[in-house]
């Protein structure tokens, strides 16, 4: 069952969305070469604290940090390390999420440290692009495959793939609610969007292929051809004239 949030809920969503949103604001500035992943994540730490707000990843399944810090093949779930030091030409994907009135947030977003290659220019600005088409077609009377349709067709029509394997999601009183919200799939099929109901809509693109693996940490999801990739999230509500990105500044 896909759960509708009411105006004032979603009004709610959208301040624990506004806390994310300013977070990347933010952390812009201390992604550049030789910061460890693990100083993002105190800076985030620090952030939640001085906001009054609940991390929303750490202790979610015994997740052990706030962010996600995802380097160059690693396509979610990057643990924050002391010893991953970013490099010129990486790329770097951050996640974060909080809890606000018991209402979650969540975005991610793809960050060059320093000058990169002009093909990951392209990946990110490719994924970038994938979840602005999303949010483009998350309108009333469409459906679920719009959303993932559209996301596909971009990062494809480039020569890149989407993950198969972790997909976006309903959000709202929990982190992960229904429907999944997957980056591939067919235009005019699934349920039809109404609105109340609230997505986090997340392309993961890969340079390569699609198949990924976890690595032995039990978290950091990599690209099986170590190739790279990129994710952006943002947590959308239907409304009934459109859409509303809730998780900006
Ligand atoms: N944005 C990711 C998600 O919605 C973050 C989850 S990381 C986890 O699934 F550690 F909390 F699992
Ligand atoms: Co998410």
């Amino acid at each position: 069952m896909i759960i509708i949030k009411s105006p004032p809920e979603i009004e709610a969503m959208r301040r624990a969305g506004a806390i994310v949103g300013q977070f990347f604001e933010e952390i812009n500035k201390h992604v550049r070469s030789g910061v460890a992943t693990l100083h993002l994540e105190e800076i985030a730490e620090e952030y939640v604290a001085k906001l009054g707000v609940r991390g929303a990843f750490k202790g979610y399944h015994g997740y052990p940090a706030n962010l996600c810090t995802s380097i160059n093949e690693e396509v979610v779930h990057g643990i924050p390390s002391g010893t991953r030091v970013l490099r010129e030409g990486d790329i770097v994907s951050i996640d974060f999420g909080v809890v606000l009135d018991g209402f979650y947030g969540d975005a991610a977003r793809t960050y060059a440290v320093g000058k990169i290659s002009p093909e990951s220019e392209k990946l990110l600005a490719t994924t970038e692009r994938a979840l602005e088409k999303a949010i483009g077609a998350s309108l009333p009377g469409n459906r679920l495959g719009d959303i993932s349709w559209a996301v596909q067709m971009e990062a494809e029509s480039e020569g890149f793939s989407v993950v198969r394997d972790f997909v976006g999601h309903g959000i709202g009183k929990t982190l992960h609610e229904e429907p999944q919200v997957p980056n591939f799939g067919s235009a005019g099929t699934g349920p039809k969007l109404m609105p109340g109901m609230v997505l986090a809509i997340e392309p993961m693109v890969n340079e390569g292929g699609y198949p990924v693996e976890v690595l032995s940490d039990g978290w950091t999801v990599v690209t099986r051809d170590r190739k790279r990739s990129a994710h952006f999230e943002h947590v959308v509500a239907i409304t009934p004239d459109g859409n509303r990105i809730l998780s900006l500044p």
